[in-house]
């Protein structure tokens, strides 16, 4: 396979490979080598045309210091390739063996107790650390050296979920690097004490040497600058650490794409050096299918939440490993997928952007820390309803590969997403006040269930395809997006801005202006004079980070007593009353801004909290507070609305979730029923159910779980292309 070099990173960019990736991760290690043959059968039956393999089996490759041994792969990557099916091999650096730790155990991660962590299970060792880079470059050029002719290793995964477990070390090694991460930022220390505010509880420093990793509450709270510069660092150290392997494979064979499987989102930033050194972005989905996460809409709700937004940092995705069955580890586990759930979550993963779709995994464990995760086979090696669905799916979508590849997700409401910077400034000052993408989530679920075409998009991505553009209160707002979101407005686009948005600068501080600062204040035509905290809406107080809501693991809100319920204050917003939640803004208004809401109570009374300013063909809206459901419904209504979004479907059923990708010269809806339950979907466009081969037009039946992938455009029109 050839890799067309990637176009830069975007929202709106389909993958560079000419193939749709359908497999399943693959442990030939865990299973009798007696079995592989009947494996690599069963899977070209099923349509696999690709596995992922190798990234716990450093110990295999090197089992002492310098002596390799790659025949166990070796034999597994030719056993498949007679059946037709091609190897993406993985750097194996997530698990390195007891050999390692033993002769170099300053490579483990120290938490932040001082405690090294102690091997046995996996990321223990410490990706900052010079002396672990060095092994994980030997590995790599190693096993790139031995793969780079084999015409059946197609492709490549750097390491497995970098940071998932864990991100930080409390190393002597990890402080020496963060010291030097600073020095090679500022140059001079009172750049940096200008820069973390030294006159401040006395936190200026002499000298680079002397400046400490930042502990949680030790004894109190550090500097804004200073975390904000340590996530900095985390995240420029593993796209170090990743930068090295890329370096090493790409120059064995450029040939080869180069992913990344993401699992949480944390300390990367993908639209940094991370995402430019990769051809796309692997998102490992586990919908953990738990009642509870109704809260965020339910769990099929939250599954197209994280698949937007990771969309964002470089539009089309695979994923390399998409949930077939119950999964568990000690500690936890999923619901089991009911039959024809595991295609359904599947196809929602296509909908949203997935070019490539791997089921976890091919066969279950014996042994190990995850005996009871379900694979495609199960364990006494008979294939049942989840190979039977595999196959189905796999089938279905080599049939219509050619609709699908070229496509991207059509998005009429974008939120302002992918923003390394912004969401770590949150989480530096957070004041129990919600994260951006837990305001926005409250948005997307409103157009989740509504089938509003609704994603995530970073500034400086091209917004000329959104009719309406919502910033969740990025503190960090760059003056250089400026421009772009004033062309945006001006040629017809709505841009709606909510409070704190732009008033701090990039250390840090909080800016001088009135806020919002960064030029917002002239672009919408407010001037905040007062801003105060108000209880969370139902006085809930906790809001889950996403780092614990990237794969599902959702804490729900603990409730404060009832006293710290009071002071509730409201506004009036398109004819409604609403209570606010978080946090509240008086405004002033320039001439020519209009008032869209009102606070209505105690002091604020009269004073506006929601405004509209028009500007060329646009307007730019400012919302004086944070999203409740309510407030996002009558966003709906009073300004999305107006800015010309509508559903893409008029009647969505509940259960019903409807996307559409296009390209220049079609467009194909697709439809997930997520209910257990057979559900008829009023108002369907005319076109062709790839699926099925079945015209649509008015009604379409779904069953249980069921889907459809409608060409709306005339076959013959497609059959062109
Ligand atoms: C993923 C991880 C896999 C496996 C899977 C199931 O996050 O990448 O290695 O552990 O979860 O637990």
């Amino acid at each position: 396979m050839q890799r067309k070099k990637p176009a830069p990173l975007s929202v709106w960019r389909p993958l560079n490979l000419d193939r749709f990736l359908l497999g399943a991760p693959h442990y030939p290690e865990h299973v009798d080598e007696s079995s592989w043959r009947r494996d690599a059968e069963r899977m070209a039956a099923a349509g696999v045309n690709t596995v992922r393999m190798g990234e716990f089996a450093w110990h295999i490759f090197e089992p002492y210091e310098g002596k390799f041994d790659f025949g166990l792969f070796d034999r597994a990557i030719e056993i498949l390739g007679a059946a037709g099916i091609d190897t993406i091999m993985c750097t194996p650096t997530a698990t390195p063996p007891r050999w390692l730790t033993v002769n170099y155990p300053e490579v483990l991660r120290v938490d932040v107790n001082g405690h090294p962590a102690s091997h046995g299970s996996r990321q223990h060792a410490d990706t900052t650390s010079p002396v672990f880079r060095g092994h994980s470059r030997r590995i790599t050029r190693a096993m790139a050296g031995h793969y780079k002719n084999n015409p059946r290793v197609i492709g490549w995964q750097t390491d497995n979920e970098l940071n998932t477990t864990v991100s930080e070390s409390f190393a002597p090694a990890t402080r020496l690097e963060f010291q030097k991460f600073l020095q090679h930022k500022y140059g001079a220390i009172d750049a940096l004490n200008f820069a973390w505010g030294g006159h401040f509880w006395a936190t200026a420093y002499d000298d680079f040497s002397q400046i400490e990793l930042p502990r949680p509450l030790m004894p109190s709270y550090p500097s804004p600058g200073h975390v904000q510069d340590y996530h900095r660092f985390l995240a420029a150290a593993t796209a170090a650490f990743q930068h090295d392997q890329v370096e090493i494979l790409r120059a064995a064979n450029p040939d080869w794409f180069i992913f990344h499987n993401l699992g949480q989102l944390v300390d990367i930033d993908f639209r940094g050096q991370f995402g430019q050194d990769l051809d796309f972005i692997g998102f490992d989905i586990y919908p953990m299918l738990y009642d509870e996460m109704r809260r965020t809409g339910g769990h099929a709700a939250t599954q197209a939440l994280h698949l937007d937004i990771c969309r964002a940092y470089s539009g089309n995705y695979i994923v390399p490993e998409q949930a077939s069955g119950f999964g568990s580890q000690p500690g936890f586990s999923t619901m089991t997928p009911e039959p024809g759930e595991m295609r359904r979550m599947a196809m929602t993963s296509v909908a949203r952007g997935a070019d490539g779709i791997m089921f976890f995994r091919w066969r279950p464990a014996h042994f190990g820390a995850e005996i009871y995760w379900m694979g495609v086979i199960d364990h006494d090696d008979v294939p049942r309803r989840r190979y039977d669905e595999a196959s189905r799916f796999f089938h279905e979508i080599a049939a219509i590969k050619e609709q699908i590849l070229g496509t991207v997700v059509r998005m009429d409401v974008g939120i302002a997403g992918a923003d390394f910077d912004n969401q770590e400034a949150h989480k530096t000052y957070p004041m129990g006040l919600p994260g951006p993408l837990d305001d926005a989530m409250l948005l997307h679920r409103y157009c989740y269930h509504n089938g509003i075409a609704c994603g995530f998009i970073h500034p400086e991505d091209d917004l000329s395809r959104l009719k309406a553009l919502y910033v969740p209160h990025w503190v960090m707002w760059k003056q250089e997006w400026n421009a772009a979101v004033e062309a945006f407005v001006r040629a017809g686009g709505t841009l709606i801005l909510s409070a704190l948005t732009g008033t701090r600068d990039e250390n840090n501080h909080i800016v001088r202006d009135q806020a919002p600062g960064r030029g917002l204040s002239a672009l919408s035509g407010v001037k905040v004079t007062e801003f105060g905290r108000l209880v969370p809406e139902g006085g809930a107080g906790l809001f889950p980070l996403f780092r614990q809501a990237a794969v599902g693991a959702y804490v729900p809100p603990a409730p404060l007593p009832a006293s710290s319920a009071q002071r509730k204050y409201h506004f009036t917003f398109g004819n409604r009353q609403f209570e606010a939640a978080h946090l509240y803004e008086l405004l002033e208004l320039e001439p020519d801004t209009e008032v869209l809401g009102m606070w209505s109570n105690r002091f604020c009374a009269g004073q506006p909290a929601i405004t509209s300013r028009q500007l060329g063909k646009g307007r730019v809206v400012y919302v004086g507070t944070y999203l409740t459901q309510q407030l996002a419904e009558a966003l709906a209504d009073v300004v999305l609305a107006r800015a010309g979004v509508a559903p893409l479907l008029p009647d969505l059923p509940d259960g019903v979730e409807v996307s559409i990708r296009e390209a220049e010269d079609r467009q194909l809806m697709f439809l997930q029923n997520t209910t257990d339950g057979p559900v008829a979907v009023p108002g369907v466009s005319p076109g062709l159910d790839l699926l099925t081969g079945r015209p649509t037009a008015g009604s379409l039946q779904l069953e249980a779980y069921g889907c459809a992938v409608i060409s709306l455009s005339p076959p013959a029109r497609l059959l062109r292309k």
